[in-house]
């Protein structure tokens, strides 16, 4: 035990401190037994000097060991705790003292690239979550590395570490990214189809691109997978030609009465004045359904074309129930039906699209008057609404809103049937029978504009109370 600056210096029991200091003096003690095998040098004196041979070395070795031993110990902290939360410790020896500040300035240099890898992992990891379209790493046995948010929302949560053939079904996809990891090819493009999953109603039509990377990744990456689904653009494109299928099928039945009348009337019907009013007033209200069904497609196509535009006018809901009102009064007569309205005066203006508002009351009324049994009333009430009710396939706003509801007595809509009412060109097959005119496009208008304006609306049909449309719109539009 030494000490040394008040501190005690211990070294530890299996340093190989003695074996050193043996092994330093061991040339010494060979010369020694030499010069006193040849009678040079007395065996006592050859003793002593010796001892103090080892004594030299016991002295002279002992710093270096310990500090040897300091060093190691500091190293290994240093891993544990790192730079900035320990000592240096105290060093006589110049060069291990050097030796401490080596190491320090290594660990500042790599604990700071590390610290800038990290930043840039996140980072990097944060820019690939928000892509929409989901990105995989492939190693060269084809398991997935790593994949962004969008893929793990795609394919599942527990995708990585997983082989390809795992997850995807097809083999055109599994034998293109096998193609590219054994560099057969550098990148190959193909479209490919998922079969359907537990959450899902259809089978997905995805694009890939599969590219090798152009770096040796030591990572273990060697290929990358984007991928592009398809499945919406598709349905978009199928609902736009179904579109323009139902339009011009809409358009050619009255078009071919039409045509059909005027051969008559150019031919048998020549002289036949009774067949000809007849003709006449057949052909005025077909001419009248083409110039309805045109309106309400321009109608459509325009709420469309504006359908990201928010709404900005500060509206009052009472004048525009009057004005629907005063507008249907002649259609209402004749169908014998009486208007009631309920408006609470609770009811604040509200930021809307005031000509796409009065058109929504106006179909939904105009509905109410024409499914609506005769000699009964079309009530029109509005009220203040906490909240508007969530919508699963698009944002509503949030904060107060107006709740106007539309009720009439008629026939009733089943749940089946509730759930179509908004689709384009959709009718109910009793009214079809019942030969009532109508495009069946008034709901899918009063959808558009309700989306438009971050709204909502719910139906409920029943023969006690009749049948009600209710429409949610917020009192202010949430901000772009
Ligand atoms: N108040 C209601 N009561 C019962 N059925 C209704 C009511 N409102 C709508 N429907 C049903 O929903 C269908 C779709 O309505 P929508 O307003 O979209 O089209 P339409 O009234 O047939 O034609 P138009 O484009 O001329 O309004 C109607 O054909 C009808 O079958
Ligand atoms: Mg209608």
């Amino acid at each position: 035990m030494f000490s040394r600056r008040g501190k005690i210096f211990e070294i530890e029991k299996d340093s190989g401190f003695a074996t050193r200091v043996l092994m330093l003096s061991m040339p010494s003690a060979l010369v020694f037994m030499m010069l006193v095998a040849l009678h040079l040098l007395p065996a006592s004196i050859a003793i002593m000097a010796y001892s103090s041979i080892v004594l030299f070395n016991l002295v002279w070795l002992f710093p270096m060991t310990f500090e040897l031993q300091q060093l190691k110990k500091y190293i290994f902290k240093l891993s544990q705790e790192g730079v900035d939360n320990i000592d240096n410790p105290y060093m006589s020896e110049t060069e291990t003292q050097d030796i401490i500040d080596a190491i320090n300035e290594m660990h500042r240099f790599w604990s700071n690239k590390a610290e800038t890898l990290e930043a840039q992992t996140i980072s990097d990891t944060a820019v690939l979550d928000t892509l929409p379209d989901p990105i995989m790493m492939i190693d060269k046995t084809g398991s997935i590395l790593g994949a962004n948010a969008s893929a793990h929302k795609l394919f599942g949560e527990n995708i990585t570490e997983r082989k390809i053939e795992e997850i995807f079904n097809s083999n055109n996809f599994i034998n293109a990214v096998a193609r590219v990891i054994a560099q057969e090819s550098d990148a190959e493009n193909l479209i490919f189809y998922v079969s359907k999953r537990d959450n899902d109603d259809e089978n997905k039509k995805l694009y890939a691109h599969i590219k090798h990377l152009p770096w040796v990744s030591k990572g273990r990456a060697v290929a990358v997978v984007s991928i592009y689904d398809l499945t919406k653009a598709m349905k978009i494109e199928k609902m736009q030609s179904d579109f323009v299928a139902n339009a011009s099928h809409e358009l050619r039945t009255p078009l071919s009465i039409i045509s059909g009348f005027i051969e008559t009337l150019q031919t048998t019907a020549k002289d036949d004045k009774a067949a000809q009013d007849t003709f006449l007033k057949i052909m005025g209200e077909q001419a009248a359904y083409m110039a309805n069904l045109i309106e309400n497609l321009l109608s459509l196509s325009r709420i469309e074309l504006n359908q990201d535009k928010t709404p900005d006018e500060p509206t009052v809901i009472q004048p525009i129930v009057d004005d629907v009102i005063h507008a249907l009064s002649l259609k209402a007569k004749e169908h014998n039906i009486e208007f009631e309205t309920n408006l609470s005066s609770q009811i604040k203006p509200i930021v809307a699209d005031r000509g796409q508002l009065k058109q929504l009351l106006q179909n939904l009324c105009d509905n109410a008057i024409k499914y609506g049994d005769s000699g009964t009333k079309v009530k029109i009430s509005a009220k203040m609404q906490e909240t508007i009710p969530l919508s699963t396939s698009y944002q509503v706003a949030q904060g107060p809103a107006v709740a106007i509801s539309i009720n009439n007595q008629g026939a009733v809509i089943g749940s089946e049937e509730i759930n179509r009412l908004t689709e384009r060109f959709y009718r109910m097959q009793t009214h079809k029978d019942k030969n009532i005119k109508g495009t069946g496009l008034g709901l899918a208008i009063v959808k558009h504009i309700i989306i438009r304006h971050h709204g909502n609306m719910k139906v409920t049909s029943s023969k006690r109370y009749g049948t009600t449309f209710t429409v949610y719109l917020p009192v202010e539009q949430p901000s772009a």
